[in-house]
């Protein structure tokens, strides 16, 4: 029976988003591969009492069945946000809210592609939005990263060869998964080359409020004129993953779109959620606890940057973000990291990383892999690190070992 399954069901099971759980770690293992805030930040109680402050307001009717489109309160408080922190000039009619930023992403990939259309990534990129658009078959246009965001001269070369690109998805803000944040001048001229070449960009931002140095840039929907961004973010990272709530803002038209395939999908997302955080927001200062947040992840990406500093092989390369949640390390060409993973570092260093691999939309590069920083305390850092390093020191050095079947190489251009 089970050969009926539609197509896309299929290549789900190829599994992007499985890659990123395996390894079994024992009591004394150190987690590097997760994507995860730290829970001891979470404002418990304080939601806990917004939720209650909702349930007592507003009474059985909160279990109705409401709008699609989310509460116009907290639609309006977020349009407000936006116009602060990211210069971005939308209101509470073109923002639609959506079950995390995952939804929305499924959603912009079943509005705008076709089997077959033409979609630009950066290589690497989130492996989720990938996992999202390979259930509507695009065939993907890689873009290189530069340590300040993705390759415009490449992508405009790709675009005279490809004239047809529809879409461009890019997390410019501290990339998931190599930390990388877009400088402002490319975010300028990304949204001139979408106006030349008439395709989307697809703005995912979860990590844009967590900059440890210095302020966030301006959004790329804010240099949009002609409608053509897509700007999602989410809760997740800035409050708490289990609200599943994100958000998207775009043109009136495509919000419309998204509301109707976001009907079709799950009516509505949960009333008590929306309207706790709506009270949550009325009652706390989100960007006091965003604040609160930064000190102990900046300590704890300075640790990790320090750590590998000192013990990594200058063979290593490794990005140095400013933000965000991720470390990306290339191996020198023909490593295989997912090998080496599975067969020294899990058994022998007892920690655990994310292999590159998945972050690719073609899976054909081997010798990178991301860390997390941020789920991760300092002296577990410290010593996860050089475990890590005490493994990979000595494997380096006999290169046979652990190389590809057909070598390949990086496309990041990482410092060490
Ligand atoms: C770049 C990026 N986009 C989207 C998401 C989805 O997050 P959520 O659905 O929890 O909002 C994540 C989560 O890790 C992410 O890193």
């Amino acid at each position: 029976m089970d050969n009926q399954f539609a197509q896309r069901a299929t290549i789900g099971s190829e599994g992007r988003l499985a890659q990123l759980f395996g390894g079994q770690l024992g009591n004394q293992g150190i987690k590097f591969s997760a994507g995860n805030p730290d829970p001891n930040s979470f404002p418990t109680d304080r939601m806990g009492t917004a939720i209650n402050s909702v349930l007592h307001q507003t009474g059985n009717q909160l279990f109705e069945y409401q709008t699609v489109v989310g509460p116009n309160s907290l639609r309006t408080q977020l349009a407000k946000r936006m116009e602060k922190t990211a210069d971005i000039a939308t209101s509470a009619d073109q923002i639609l809210l959506t079950a995390g930023g995952q939804q929305a992403l499924d959603l912009v990939g079943k509005l705008l592609l076709n089997p077959g259309d033409e979609v630009a990534v950066e290589a690497p990129t989130y492996v989720g939005a990938l996992a999202a658009f390979d259930q509507y078959e695009p065939t993907y246009y890689d873009i290189e990263l530069a340590d300040d965001g993705l390759d415009i001269d490449q992508l405009e070369r790709t675009l005279r060869q490809h004239p047809h690109i529809k879409l461009l998805y890019t997390v410019p803000d501290f990339h998931n998964p190599t930390g990388i944040t877009m400088s402002i001048d490319k975010r300028q001229r990304l949204v001139q080359l979408a106006d030349q070449y008439d395709f989307y960009i697809l703005e995912d931002t979860p990590y844009r409020d967590l900059s440890y140095v210095g302020s966030p840039l301006p959004a790329i929907k804010s240099f949009d004129r002609a409608g053509r961004v897509i700007f999602i973010s989410s809760f997740s990272k800035i409050l708490m993953p289990g609200l599943r709530l994100g958000w998207v803002t775009a043109s009136p038209t495509i919000v419309n779109k998204l509301r109707q395939l976001k009907e079709t999908n799950d009516l509505e997302s949960p009333a008590l959620m929306l309207a706790a955080v709506d009270e949550f927001m009325k009652t706390n200062d989100l960007d006091h606890h965003i604040a609160t947040l930064l000190p102990s992840y900046h300590q704890r990406l300075t640790t990790m940057i320090d750590a590998l500093d000192e013990m990594m092989p200058k063979s290593v390369h490794f990005t140095r973000p400013t933000g965000g949640f991720f470390i990306w390390v290339t191996l020198p060409t023909g490593f295989n990291a997912a090998d080496i993973l599975d067969q020294v570092v899990i058994p022998q260093a007892q920690v655990s990383y994310v292999p590159g691999r998945v972050f690719y939309a073609h899976q054909n590069v081997t010798n990178t892999f991301r860390l997390n920083f941020s789920g991760v305390e300092p002296t577990e850092i410290i010593t996860g690190v050089t475990r890590l390093t005490n493994v990979l020191i000595p494997l380096l050095s006999q290169p046979t070992t652990f190389k590809a079947a057909a070598p390949v190489k990086s496309t990041v251009q990482n410092h060490h």
